[in-house]
């Protein structure tokens, strides 16, 4: 078991606005997983409700979306028991944590967001108002996304490369609030990995749902292969070899395929296959990985009040972790039960900063004086002349040891106080013996 200490906390969100597809398992659903089983990692893996609203006002395809992608992860693999796997809106502390990082962060900072910026500047090519159909949900964007990442203090979030900006963003928050509250965060990295394949869809190109060409996961299998059957190909006739460079159906395979199937195929390119042929040991090879998770995906599906307590037990055991730590947050900024902190004990900290000094000297009159200033060097206490150093230096260390009884005995060798004077003196005096006794 390796010790607190050399884990790495891995978080990672998906927006829940769509139905996974083949890019998106070959991408990352099926490196997390196994990622996930390493003993040295901790996973948190959300379903990012919160962030689906900014780009989706239809309700029931987040609803849809949520448990579709729920039951994906599950269907895959992802062991809840192991991960922490809870859907952002079940985490109040979230839209909590993303108002405090508002509150430390610039808002010239967020106006240089990618999303927001790419918004404005269509506005301009139209010639319309810069803020046209943006959202401040869409400029809080990175706010909240800092908030997911900064409440579990990640090391690591796993993303795509369009991300890496907003992960920069939660660092800058996360180091501002540090730097006024305390270290407090972590300040996370992004973490991308390059050998993840990216996936060509049915066109060829980067298989999206907004090129319209993907190949959902778990669609059925007679709908599996009639996709695949129009995935774009040449004109090439059976017997003409045909070219693997820029076949999106031969990167598809390979991504699901090992290395001797991958050159069998190549193999079979360069003898000149049949498209129908190449889609159809594509179609078998696809399948053959995907139908015992389709099985258990269509099982959970059939079933959500299922994955509605298991994500309830994963937000249950992700609060446990940000229920008290919000706490502290709250704490810090200042947010606190006012019974908790009398003013006293509350001012301490800044008291002792602000310690009070004595200050002994020589006049020309040639006797020893001392007084006691405040750290802005404010005169609290004035002595009149002793004969001696020493004595001096004895009148000070009454009034350290037993603040009100000295000024009193010794009245008679100090300049003359008002009430208020006193008090100030006094509330000094015991502000320092509380310091030097620590
Ligand atoms: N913005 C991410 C995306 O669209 C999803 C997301 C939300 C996320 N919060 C996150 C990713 C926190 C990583 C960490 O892909």
């Amino acid at each position: 078991m390796p010790s607190p200490a050399t884990v790495t906390r891995f978080l990672t969100g998906i927006t829940t606005t769509g139905t996974p597809h083949l890019g998106n398992y070959v991408g990352s659903v099926r490196h997390s997983v196994r990622f996930s089983q390493r003993p040295d990692v901790q996973s948190y893996y959300f379903l990012a409700d919160y962030h689906a609203l900014i780009k989706c006002d239809e309700p029931a395809r987040i609803q849809r979306s949520t448990l579709e992608i729920a039951a994906t992860w599950l269907a895959c693999g992802l062991d809840p028991e192991r991960v922490t796997f809870y859907r952002q809106s079940d985490i109040p502390e979230i839209p909590e944590l993303t108002w405090f990082l508002s509150c430390v962060t610039g808002k010239g900072v967020l106006n240089r967001a990618h999303a927001y910026k790419a918004a404005v500047d269509r506005n301009h090519a139209a010639g319309s108002d810069p803020d046209a159909d943006v959202t401040v949900g869409l400029f809080m964007y990175p706010a909240l996304m800092a908030a997911d990442i900064l409440l579990f203090n990640a090391h690591k979030v796993p993303v795509g490369r369009d991300q890496v900006q907003h992960i920069e963003m939660a660092r800058d928050m996360g180091n501002s609030f540090n730097h006024l509250y305390g270290e407090h965060f972590t300040l996370p990295e992004a973490e991308i990995d390059e050998a993840v394949a990216l996936l060509p869809g049915l066109d060829g190109r980067k298989m999206s749902k907004s090129y319209g060409n993907t190949i959902p996961l778990f669609t059925p299998r007679a709908q599996l292969q009639k996709l695949i059957g129009s995935i774009t190909t040449d004109s090439r006739a059976p017997g003409e070899p045909k070219d693997t460079e820029g076949s999106a159906l031969f990167q598809i395979y390979q991504a699901f395929a090992d290395a001797p199937e991958t050159e069998a195929l190549r193999k079979a390119y360069a003898e000149g296959i049949a498209w129908g042929d190449a889609k159809q040991l594509l179609f078998e090879r696809i399948d053959r990985e995907i139908a015992p998770l389709r099985a258990r995906y269509d099982a959970l599906m059939a079933e959500p009040a299922q994955i509605e307590r298991i994500l309830v037990a994963g937000a249950e055991k992700a609060r446990a972790l940000s229920q008290p730590f919000m706490g502290r947050l709250r704490h810090a900024v200042g947010l606190r039960n006012l019974a908790d902190q009398p003013a006293a004990a509350s001012m301490g900290k800044a008291a002792r900063a602000a310690k009070p000094s004595f200050k002994q000297y020589r006049e020309k009159d040639g006797r020893f004086y001392f007084k006691l200033q405040d750290a802005k060097g404010a005169l609290l206490l004035q002595s009149l002349g002793f004969a001696s150093p020493q004595e001096a230096g004895r009148a000070i260390g009454q009034l350290q040891q037993q603040p009100a009884a000295a000024l009193e005995s010794l009245a008679s060798q100090l300049e003359a106080l008002d009430n208020a004077g006193l008090r100030a003196a006094i509330e000094a005096l015991e502000n320092l013996a509380e310091a030097s006794g620590e």
